[in-house]
């Protein structure tokens, strides 16, 4: 019972991986990242799950020969079941689901954003319960108190767009290609992040808000640009900057007043805005100044992938949390 091998399924948006974890460790972790949707600036649902269906075989074969595990040696079959894209979640669900019938094997239906947290248990230095986690990606923002694999608690959360999607929609705006975040990241290295001031989006208690910062980036550029046709052009690394600064102090101001309140030394980054440089530096500093430990994955497990379901399916299987044939993917699954 306590060295399972676990073949986990991810393909709740845009990527579509399989891990396999063998006794509580990753194995294999293959991802295939779909750039179709590079040309449209965002994810369209249609042809991620369209994908999907391409990738998922090929990516489960790949990484049990990197695992060098054999069918008729897994455990159990652990899969996203949401949050996510319907579209997406059932092309995964429905694999897993057969795979697991097939090789009379248990399934363990995994939530994403429980998965995204767990992912800081896959390597060292992993936290000790309870801690605080901010989850930061293209779909979600939430500051979460996890006391137990299983049990968390979200205290704040976006009340519109989430972090990601304001770095890849001010980005949008500049003229950057998709998704924005990394690229607007690694130009705002260079830039100056007090030139321009743009609204911070700190609610009272511990939510977030970001639809106002891209509305105030829109209206200032179209403001300056009609006066200068180039000024995007000519300012990019200080704009870059400016708006990376914004996003950094409103997670950063909630997140200091959830740990503080809570009492909370442990404060942890996940999803894929955690690769944010400048959002990773800030971290740091104002951990050193309130003597704070802090813990972001690898980049590999911060942004979407399998083997953060197989640490989560991993957990769920030693809890005996087992999900029966008639699952169906939940798009708006809680945490
Ligand atoms: O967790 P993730 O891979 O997928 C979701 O579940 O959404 O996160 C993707 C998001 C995108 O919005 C992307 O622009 C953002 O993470 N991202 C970044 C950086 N790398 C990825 N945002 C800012 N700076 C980065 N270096
Ligand atoms: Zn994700």
């Amino acid at each position: 019972m306590s060295s399972p091998i676990i073949l986990a399924i991810e393909s709740s948006c845009d990527d579509t991986s399989a891990a396999v974890m063998v006794g509580g460790e990753i194995r294999a972790n293959v991802v295939a990242t779909q750039q179709v949707h590079e040309q449209y600036g965002g994810v369209v649902p249609e042809l991620a799950s369209r994908a999907h269906q391409q990738h998922l075989i090929p990516v489960v074969q790949e990484a049990m020969r990197r695992a060098k595990v054999a069918k008729e040696e897994i455990d159990a079959v652990a899969f996203t079941q949401g949050p996510g894209l319907l579209g997406s979640l059932l092309v995964g669900g429905m694999f897993a689901k057969t795979f697991a019938l097939a090789l009379g094997k248990p399934l363990i239906a995994v939530n994403h954003m429980r998965a995204h947290i767990l992912a800081h248990f896959i390597k060292d230095p992993k936290p000790s319960f309870p801690f605080l986690c901010l989850t930061v990606s293209g779909g979600h923002t939430q500051l979460v108190v996890v006391r137990s694999p299983m049990h968390m608690e979200i205290i704040g959360q976006t009340i519109d767009d989430a972090a990601g999607e304001a770095f890849d929609k001010t980005a949008k705006l500049l003229g950057l290609p998709y998704p924005g975040g990394p690229h607007l990241d690694k130009l705002a290295r260079t830039g100056n992040p007090l030139r321009f001031s743009f609204p911070v989006g700190a609610m009272a208690g511990y939510d977030f808000s970001f639809s106002g910062l891209k509305t105030a980036v829109l209206y200032f550029l179209r403001q300056q640009t009609a006066q200068d046709a180039a000024f995007i052009q000519n300012n990019l690394a200080d704009l870059c900057a400016s708006i990376q600064h914004t996003i950094i102090q409103t997670l950063l101001r909630q997140l200091t007043r959830a740990a503080t309140d809570q009492e909370l030394t442990q404060v942890a980054l996940a999803g894929g805005v955690a690769a944010n440089s400048g959002l990773r530096a800030a971290l740091q500093d104002l951990a050193g100044e309130k003597g704070w430990q802090v813990f972001i994955p690898d980049f590999e497990f911060c942004t979407d992938n399998a083997a953060m379901v197989a640490m989560t399916g991993h957990f769920q299987y030693e809890a005996g949390d087992f999900a029966s044939q008639l699952v169906s993917p939940d798009p708006r699954l809680k945490l």
